[in-house]
């Protein structure tokens, strides 16, 4: 049966960011007033939440097309889990071991704060992902709202910002920023404003985190770093964050530009497992 917009309740998850949407079944065909309705909550609320979802991949990424063009994983061949079930469009977060090999990426541990993609000319607009299986505690996921990041800082702080760019550099770790003191060349890299403004609702974002940003451009390294270590504060700040606990068969859908989200700690011995698609962006300045 199709979801219609009367059936649609959105229910914020915290006073800056997130909103649980109610009366929307994603393994059902939505129609265009309750896709639309979706669209707007989420560029209001950044951060999506719809529970108690039962979708296979197909229908995670039937929902996804809605929003974009579903993307490709960035992650080199070489660097895939052998003998893990490959879908182009498709990555598994996940701990479990199929023949002492992940079947996923990004298996265990906390994860620092980042905006996926960043380190791509292009980054990714949204992020969906389902949670399939879960530990009994811990592996929340926290998404910090960027917008609000940006308008905490002093005006002083803004001005020092304006027009500067950042490196962003990954080697698909989840605790520790590339080492840029050798060769870059290897590594997945694009430098970008460290305030962007979003496509398409125009506000400015704080567009740095401390997982993937290595440096600010043409500073001198010690200036950089205690810049980089003011505005990575902002992961400290729960006005702006909201700590998502998973229950299975939820759906999250995130924006990437204006928000960056982390993971904490659970037990390794547990499984976890979510599986995760994002839509195409486009180049975040001129
Ligand atoms: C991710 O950063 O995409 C993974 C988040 C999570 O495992 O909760």
């Amino acid at each position: 049966m199709t979801t219609t917009l009367e059936k649609l309740e959105i229910l914020p998850l915290s006073p800056t960011i997130g909103a649980e949407i109610r009366g929307v079944d994603l393994s059902q065909p939505l129609d265009d007033r309750t896709v639309s309705a979706i669209k707007v909550a989420w560029h209001d609320h950044i951060v999506l939440l719809f529970r108690d979802q039962d979708i296979d991949t197909e229908q995670q990424i039937a929902f996804a097309e809605h929003f974009g063009d579903v993307g490709t994983r960035s992650r080199p061949a070489e660097r895939r889990p052998e003998g893990a079930d490959y879908n182009a469009s498709i990555m598994l977060v996940s701990n479990i071991k199929k023949d002492g090999e992940y079947i996923g990426s990004l298996p265990d541990g906390e994860m620092w704060f980042h905006h996926d993609m960043c380190y791509d000319r292009a980054p990714h607009k949204g992020t969906f992902l389902y949670a399939m299986e879960l530990p009994s505690t811990g592996g929340n996921t926290l998404f910090a709202n960027m917008y609000a990041a940006y308008e905490v800082l002093s005006d002083e702080t803004k001005e020092r910002i304006k027009g500067q760019r950042a490196l962003q550099i990954y080697d698909f770790a989840t605790r520790e920023v590339v080492d840029i003191s050798g060769d870059i060349a290897k590594y997945k890299h694009e430098i970008q404003p460290v305030a962007i403004t979003h496509p398409v609702t125009g506000k400015k974002a704080l567009y740095v985190n401390p997982l993937i940003t290595a440096r600010i451009e043409d500073w001198p390294e010690d200036e950089s770093r205690a810049l980089l270590d003011e505005l990575f504060t902002f992961g400290e700040n729960p006005d702006i964050i909201y700590e998502h606990e998973w229950r299975e068969g939820d759906l999250i859908m995130w924006d990437n530009w204006c928000s960056c989200h982390a993971r904490t700690d659970f037990p390794a011995s547990e499984r976890r497992m979510l599986r995760r698609c994002t839509v195409k962006g486009q180049p975040l300045y001129e």
